[in-house]
């Protein structure tokens, strides 16, 4: 999957007779699975019709502040514009427009957007060769890398003019590569380890029977994912769970009992960054496994159970460079025991939901979770898919701690 899957790309095009490869341009970004809307000038549609780009683009394509062909005129909200993407590329990029946005000059929606923009802007210039080695064009390019926007270098060959050299516009599929490459270098859990604990643990009793637990392993599933978006390599240890992940980040292992998940656990966290354990694991097993099936008996059956080990203070024992997470579902009392959990398991942050809270805890598809630092500073967030919870969790890592 491309990290340009499910973002919005604001894609600005000037009017340069390169203007005709933004179609393919925008073609590349769908096929990508981004979402893009495209922001005009009035010269670039004498090289590219409107029409063209918003068939592709399955969205409405903006060159004007107002909709002047339509009765019910609608202002063009540049800053709305700007604030839904996530990324906004200006290709072709003419010099006249690069000097523009170099100098705050704000005559037409484009570069209303251009400064409105709080997402990362690419520019792909494309011009004569003499332009594209001017100083003036120099010094626009100089600027707007001052500003933190990113060039993609023109390419050599024949140009409009006839001339050959440097100037023409990159090609449509280059232009993606170069950004998927730039997104993936700057991705913020990069070159990171990472260890997720997922699910729940069956503990055997005999052949066909184990103690087990409702923890659907969707929290674990969630974290992983998000850090493997966001750069991480990642190791999921899972115990038995019906969720799926296939990303090229992240190595599955799937075990059952707790004695196992332990010995996993122990392989890989020397060599990690970030441990985040939220299996709910059992706390007790079988003394014994019988060998064979139990077999009825008149009178009751009476198992005992012996303790597993503790995973994560384990880990939080060893624990060097590591940055250790655990979970903590509670039911009373429940930020007081959250902070004695993180001192006795030296950890560095836990993650409690409360059983308590609507919407938080093990089969649900939504959680609620507060996050307790080693200094016993709590942020509680709203009720949020899991998807959402673990974006959060893995941010405030980033954020507070870590990078
Ligand atoms: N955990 C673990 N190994 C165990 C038990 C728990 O790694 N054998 C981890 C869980 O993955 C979770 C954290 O410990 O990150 C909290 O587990 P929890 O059951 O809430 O806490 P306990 O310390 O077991 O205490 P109690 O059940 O008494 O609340």
């Amino acid at each position: 999957m491309s990290v340009l899957s499910g973002k919005h790309i604001l894609l600005g095009v000037t009017g340069g007779i390169a203007a005709y490869k933004a179609a393919f341009l925008v073609r590349e970004f769908i096929k990508k699975g981004a979402e893009v809307k495209v922001v005009m000038t009035e010269t670039a549609k004498e090289f590219v019709t409107p029409l063209t780009l918003s068939t592709l683009s399955k969205n409405e394509v903006y060159s004007s502040f107002t909709n002047e062909d339509d009765d019910n005129a609608q202002w063009n909200n540049h800053v709305e514009l700007a604030l839904w993407a996530d990324l906004f590329v200006v290709a072709p990029a003419t010099a006249n427009t690069l000097s523009k946005m170099a100098n705050g000059t704000c005559d037409n929606l484009l570069l209303a957007c251009y400064l409105s923009a709080k997402c990362p802007v690419y520019f792909a210039p494309a011009m004569d060769l003499d332009m594209y080695k001017h100083p003036s064009t120099k010094n626009s390019f100089d600027k707007l890398a001052h500003f933190g926007n990113i060039k993609i270098e023109a390419g050599y060959g024949e140009l409009a003019s006839g001339l050959v050299g440097e100037g023409r516009l990159a090609e449509p599929e280059d232009i993606v590569v170069f950004i998927e490459n730039d997104i993936l270098e700057k991705l913020p859990l990069k070159g990171k380890k990472l260890v997720i604990t997922a699910g729940p643990t069956y503990e055997a009793i005999d052949p066909v029977r184990f103690i087990g637990n409702h923890s659907s392993g969707k929290m674990g599933f969630a974290i992983a994912k998000a850090a493997a978006n966001l750069g991480a390599k990642v190791t999921l240890i899972s115990g038995p769970s019906s969720q799926q992940l296939s990303h090229n980040n992240v190595e599955v292992v799937r075990v059952i009992s707790a004695a196992q998940m332990y010995e996993k656990a122990h392989l890989v966290f020397n060599d990690c960054d970030i441990a985040i354990l939220s299996a709910a694991v059992a706390d007790y097993r079988p003394a014994t496994v019988a060998t064979q099936k139990i077999k009825k008996k008149e009178a009751g059956l009476t198992i005992e159970l012996e303790k597993t080990s503790d995973i994560l203070a384990s880990l939080g024992k060893i624990k060097d460079k590591q940055f250790l997470v655990g979970f903590a579902l509670e039911t009373e009392n429940e930020e007081e025991n959250a902070k004695i959990k993180i001192k006795k398991k030296n950890l560095d942050l836990i993650v409690l939901n409360s059983l308590n809270d609507k919407g938080a805890g093990f089969a649900t598809d939504t959680n609620k979770v507060t996050l307790i630092d080693a200094n016993n500073n709590a942020y509680p967030f709203a009720v949020k898919p899991k998807e959402d919870v673990a974006q959060d969790i893995l941010e405030h890592i980033i954020k507070k701690h870590y990078v």
